[in-house]
């Protein structure tokens, strides 16, 4: 069996170091906003060469407070992708602000800039760029739009932690950048988390005060808050996997590279990197017409695959009750009908890789 992800085999690469810092943790019994969460704010900031980062309790509401920190409210309009998980949108609605969706280019899967410009209106006030599956979206046009017309920009880098636009992290480009520590992320904990990073010392003051109950000295509250701190044993394990994450999306690369070289079969399209973007390839996902017939004969031969995502947002119920969308997205639908991903994890091995290109080289 390859699953999509092997999560036990890179826990014993690295067990011993997880296991201690676990342990510390629990001998020093400090539990909630403890010094592995401030340390590992402090290191995720110094790696992506900002001043400021935020822990709270999962990606999802990483994007909610940043879109809250950046005063986006009831009423207010924003532009994002329809390809992509549902939390990049849910978020929008919970603030009871609107949605609107772009469509993609189909080759990286991420926002086209060149249709965002038609979607302005006087009540949009963010874009949200999502890097999907690990590739940067495309955010000089995106930034140079948001400054013409005075958007915040909220990177949503979940997939990407680790990815580079021209030289850039992603997540650095725009007024914050969001990130999730589930556990399947390129970098991630044993459980829920999230971070936010961002130059705005303004932006960093707001999520530390909205994580935790709307409060800056205890017992005060300024603002109706939530409960969304990062759980410091995540905290520490997120510590131990942030030392090798280069590494391992080196190998998520190479893997990526392996199965390039190996699948051979024409109708299959392998996903593109554009140019100066440097993918992490959190998703190895190709296009194909024949998607049945291949996630079938990988499943008979014990090999995961998985659609990411089979519904493009603007087809959601949930949305279509909201906001009775009638937008066609086309390139997003063909996406949502073509996309596969197949098992990508940095422990992948090249006799798996080829197992798994072998079988859909000879799929019907
Ligand atoms: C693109 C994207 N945005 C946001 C999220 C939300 O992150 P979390 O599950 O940590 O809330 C995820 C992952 O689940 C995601 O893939």
């Amino acid at each position: 069996m390859i699953p999509m992800v092997d999560l036990k085999r890179q826990y014993q690469t690295i067990k011993s170091e997880i296991d201690t810092a676990v342990g510390e943790v629990l001998e020093q019994a400090q539990f909630i906003l403890g010094p592995n969460v401030s340390k590992l704010e402090e290191e995720i900031a110094s790696y992506h060469g900002l001043p400021y980062a935020v822990g709270v309790a999962n990606g999802t509401d990483a994007l909610l407070l940043a879109l809250r920190a950046c005063g986006i409210k009831a009423g207010d309009e924003v532009i994002t992708t329809p390809f992509t998980f549902i939390a990049t949108a849910e978020v929008i609605a919970l603030l009871k602000a609107t949605p609107v969706f772009v469509d993609i280019c189909p080759d990286t899967f991420n926002i086209d800039p060149g249709k965002i410009a038609a979607k302005i209106t006087s009540r949009t006030k963010a874009i949200i760029p999502v890097h999907l599956f690990g590739h940067p979206a495309d955010m000089a046009p995106i930034m140079e739009i948001a400054i013409k017309n005075n958007l915040k920009v909220i990177e949503d880098c979940a997939q990407a932690f680790g990815a580079k636009y021209h030289g850039q992290n992603v997540g650095t480009i725009g007024d914050a950048g969001c990130f999730s520590f589930f556990p399947s992320k390129n970098l991630a904990g044993y459980g829920d988390g999230g971070m936010v990073i961002t130059k705005s010392e303004e932006i960093a003051r707001q999520i530390k005060i909205l994580r935790n109950h709307g409060s800056s000295v205890r017992y005060y509250h300024q603002e109706v808050g939530y409960n969304s701190r990062l759980d410091e044993i995540q905290a520490a394990i997120i510590r131990v996997k942030l030392k090798q994450i280069d590494k391992f999306n080196t190998a998520r690369r190479q893997n990526a590279a392996a199965y390039r070289a190996a699948i051979n079969k024409k109708e299959i399209i392998l996903p593109s990197v554009a140019p100066g973007c440097e993918h992490v390839y959190h998703q190895f996902t190709i296009r194909t017409k024949n998607r049945d017939v291949l996630t079938a004969a990988l499943q008979e031969k014990g090999i995961a695959s998985a659609i990411y995502y089979p519904v493009p947002l603007h087809r959601q119920e949930v949305f279509m009750d909201l906001y009775n969308f009638s937008v066609k997205l086309p390139l997003s639908e063909t996406c949502a009908r073509e996309v596969l991903s197949l098992p990508m994890f940095p422990e992948l091995n090249q006799k798996e890789i080829k197992l798994i290109a072998d079988v859909i080289n000879n799929a019907p």
